[in-house]
């Protein structure tokens, strides 16, 4: 009996390759960014596929791939994916959620502390041979302690950036949906969150009604001292919006992992020394990505196989 197809669009290491390769046949798309037009081409007879944040799932994906069963991305995030295409013609749809939950909030705490004690602005003015030697009042930055933390979209990764909240001695304030039990901080309406807190940080996934949710109108509720970090989703935040508040001192700083169009870079931010930019690392610990990529390769094994994946999207 002939093996499943499945399409991976990435490089992935050869544990995860090797297990694949067990249940299916496998064509490796390794050189890179993979252009539509060629998984457009590559999807056609694929049973399966791997792919990543950067690898558009739409209609048109769906209508080339008519023998897909399964598409299993290595992310938590799933916008870049046509969900209800999907489900319209029974491919079933999986993510790695969990495994990459503490490295994702590790990294928003290092954007925190990053931007709110401007280490990066630091490392820059270092290299460029300007540190002249300690003085009391150089590069002051602000303390977290005894500062609300704003949290938007406590889910997951949240949940787990706000359970660090503590050690930096910050108060607790988080809105979403719904007030949430057995959580210790207050739940609040997103305008309150924004003209109370010190620091907010952006968890919510990508969808219609959260695109744009932090513009010109919502960056103005936030007070003049406070600091934006972002390790969700690029478009959550209006960049454009987001350098003239910047400008303007509107908001004393901002750390972003995402951007509305990866891999650029709105071309204000790169020139303010206020801003800490990281480049999609949210989950890039070696350790985590090893652990989602095997969960990838078992989810789609499993559906292959005809068993039920241990991840399927919600
Ligand atoms: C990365 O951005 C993810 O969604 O896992």
């Amino acid at each position: 009996m002939s093996k499943p197809l499945v399409l991976v669009t990435r490089r992935i290491p050869s544990s995860a390759l090797t297990r694949l390769e067990a249940a299916c046949d496998v064509e490796l798309y390794d050189r890179g960014d993979l252009p539509h037009d060629e998984l457009l081409k590559r999807i056609v007879g694929k049973q399966g596929l791997v792919s990543v944040v950067t690898d558009a799932i739409d209609r048109a994906v769906l209508d080339a791939g008519t023998d897909l069963r399964v598409i299993s991305t290595i992310a938590v995030g799933y916008n870049n994916i046509d969900v209800p295409a999907a489900r319209e013609r029974g491919v079933v749809v999986t993510n790695t959620p969990d495994v990459l939950t503490e490295s994702t909030a590790d990294l928003t705490w290092a954007l925190i502390l990053g931007i709110t004690r401007r280490i990066v602005e630091g490392d820059r003015l270092v290299r460029r041979g300007q540190w002249k030697g300690f003085t009391l009042d150089f590069m002051l930055g602000s303390d977290l302690r005894g500062k609300q933390l704003g949290i938007v979209g406590l889910g997951r990764i949240g949940k787990a950036v706000a359970a660090r909240a503590p050690a930096f001695g910050m108060r607790l304030a988080y809105t979403g949906r719904s007030a949430q039990s057995g959580v210790a901080g207050e739940f609040m309406p997103l305008d309150r969150l924004l003209s109370t807190s010190d620091v907010v940080s952006l968890h919510c996934p990508l969808t219609p009604e959260t695109k744009h949710l932090i513009n010109q109108t919502t960056l103005m509720r936030m007070k003049r001292s406070a600091y934006l970090i972002s390790a969700a989703r690029g478009p959550i935040v209006d960049e454009a919006a987001l350098v003239w508040a910047l400008e303007n001192r509107i908001l004393a700083g901002a750390a972003l992992d995402v951007y509305e169009r990866e891999p650029e870079i709105q071309k204000g931010l790169l020139s303010l020394e206020n801003v800490v930019l990281s480049p999609h690392l949210g989950s890039s610990a070696i350790e985590t990505r090893t652990t989602m990529i095997q969960l990838a390769v078992q989810n789609v094994v499993a559906v292959l196989s005809g068993e039920p994946p241990l991840t399927p999207i919600a």
